[in-house]
């Protein structure tokens, strides 16, 4: 950038870099889905297909961003876990955010018109989406968040499973579906579901009960991430971004919550 006597201008500039030595989490969340997802008549209570754009947009944005080590969505929201040491646009968090949100939403816009070729979106109502980054100082914090966000998928997908079928198959009016559900715990609506849908809730798919998790597969290659990037050098940290590049991204839609899935993937919080 050429020097001028408005340079000066620069100084009223502020940054956050994030804490060094903590985990980012980035979380996106889609703005007004409420209403975008009954403007474009999405399935109730969940759409297979608006649910594949978000799934593919994550994977897109996880490929071009090689310090994201795993990420876990569900409905219209999504939180990617970067690479502990990462120096990611040196933890700057307004870079991080606004990459994410854009970049995200750039994707979801692409993916859309290939999943629903049929329905156009209209200038009026585009789909965008926020971004947060948060960070936290040890695993055991970042193992209970993505726990928090799979048992917020699990609560909420069990309301919105009993709250339809009532509406839906039960002929209730939402008001009446409300407070039918009112004051009930999970057990009061698997037996529900059960007794006047014939559903059994463990039955129902995966991907609505558990959401979908993407992690990068680093497996056998564990020595490929170290333990610090304090010592590296920019080439260093280019040539591990590359071989992260190829490691496989796969997708599961399992139990997050038990140690168990943590400790076979002991690289995730490297
Ligand atoms: P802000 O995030 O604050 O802008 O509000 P929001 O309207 O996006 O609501 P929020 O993020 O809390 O919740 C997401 C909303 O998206 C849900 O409440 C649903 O209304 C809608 N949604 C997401 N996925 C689906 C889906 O698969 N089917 C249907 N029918 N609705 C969905
Ligand atoms: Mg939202």
């Amino acid at each position: 950038m050429a020097n001028s006597r408005f340079e000066y201008v620069r100084t009223f500039e502020r940054e956050n870099i994030l804490l060094p030595q903590t985990h980012i989490i980035i979380r996106i969340d889609g703005r007004g889905f409420h209403k975008f997802s009954s403007a474009y008549e999405f399935q109730k209570p969940n759409d297979p297909n608006a649910l594949k754009v978000m799934n593919l947009s994550a994977q897109a944005l996880m490929k071009s961003i090689p310090e994201v080590m795993m990420a876990y969505g569900d409905s219209d929201e999504y939180s990617f876990l970067l690479r502990k040491n990462c120096d990611l646009f040196e933890r700057r968090e307004f870079k991080l955010i606004t990459a994410f949100s854009s970049g995200f939403s750039a994707y979801y816009q692409y993916y859309w018109n290939i999943v629903f070729p049929n329905k156009p979106l209209s200038v009026e109502r585009l789909p965008t989406f926020d971004a947060r980054a948060v960070v936290y100082p040890s695993d055991s914090i970042v193992k209970d968040y993505f726990r928090w966000r799979q048992v917020d998928c699990h609560i909420n997908n069990l309301y919105n499973t009993s709250f339809w079928n009532l509406v839906i198959k039960g002929h209730l009016s939402p008001q009446e579906a409300e407070n039918k559900l009112m004051g009930t715990v999970s057990s009061d609506k698997n037996e529900l579901l059960f007794k006047e849908f014939g559903i059994n809730y463990n039955d129902e798919p995966e991907m609505y009960k558990k959401g979908t998790v993407f992690i990068r597969d680093v497996g056998d290659t564990l020595d490929l991430v170290p333990n610090s990037d304090v010592n590296l050098s920019k080439r260093q940290v280019e040539r591990l971004r590359g071989k992260l590049r190829k490691v496989t991204i796969n997708e599961l839609h399992c139990d997050i919550i038990k140690e168990e899935f943590w400790n076979k993937r002991a690289w995730l919080l490297k």
